[in-house]
């Protein structure tokens, strides 16, 4: 199969396009065909090594962290899925950004039938991200104020809408050019954080969301 993988630690100049196995099924995984995948910063990050303590690669690698696809054969024992379901995910196992891939049944769910194989390659990464930093970590309840950073990013966009949907007040910082589409997704308090201070114009706030760091965070 067709593949974007890397030989070793290094930049995108040197990543390989090239033909790779079709990944072996274990018998609670699943193969995908991919129909699409998207891009996120953590896939850059590995391609770069930036992350080899806690997320080690073999050699040669597949990257892609998010798709959407149909399923081409299942192990033995999944009973979640079966051939020809249209699914996403994010992968654990193999790297997206191949003709084919694979995931444990626990990590892959159908695709929603409103939406294109496109729209749902976009979903996982920052959806997962946005889930756990505002449900599992911050737990945001329904009442809370939250400033959420980068309203516009991947992240930031979802995290608006899940803020939204769990009940609470959002702020978010965006530049100009995307104020109206953050206010479309629902925020409440719109900061253009190229001509204003966010930590000016809010105080009290529950929880704060921040993918930015550095001057930001402090
Ligand atoms: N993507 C993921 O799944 C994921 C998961 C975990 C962690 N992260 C981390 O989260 C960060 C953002 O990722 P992303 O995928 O959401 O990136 P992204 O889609 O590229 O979005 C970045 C956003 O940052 C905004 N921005 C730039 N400078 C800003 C500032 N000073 N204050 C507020 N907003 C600012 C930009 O907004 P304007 O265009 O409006 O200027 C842009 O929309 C990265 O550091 C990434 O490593 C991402």
């Amino acid at each position: 199969m067709k593949a974007a993988y890397i030989d070793r630690y290094s930049n995108i100049n040197d990543v390989q396009l090239g033909e790779q196995p079709i990944p072996v099924l274990a018998e609670n995984d699943v193969l995908i065909k991919v129909h699409a995948v998207s891009i996120n910063p953590l896939d850059l990050r590995v391609l770069e090594g930036e992350f080899k303590a806690i997320l080690p690669v073999k050699f040669p690698f597949i990257l892609g962290n998010d798709f959407a696809g149909v399923v081409a054969q299942v192990g033995s024992n999944v009973t979640q899925f079966k051939v020809g379901d249209e699914v996403y995910a994010k992968t654990d196992l193999n790297g997206a950004f191949a003709e084919y891939t694979i995931v444990q049944q626990s990590s892959l769910a159908l695709k929603p039938q409103n939406i294109s194989m496109e729209h749902a390659a976009s979903l996982p990464l920052v959806s997962l991200t946005a889930w756990q930093a505002l449900v599992e970590i911050a737990k945001l309840r329904s009442g809370q104020k939250v400033l959420i950073h980068a309203g516009s990013g991947g992240v930031g966009s979802i995290a608006i809408q899940l803020a939204k949907h769990l009940g609470a007040t959002v702020a978010t910082t965006t530049s100009g050019k995307n104020t109206r589409w953050v206010r479309e997704l629902g925020a409440d308090i719109i900061i253009d954080y190229k001509i204003m201070d966010f930590e000016q114009e809010l105080k009290d706030y529950d929880v704060v969301l921040d993918t930015q760091g550095g001057k930001t965070l402090e």
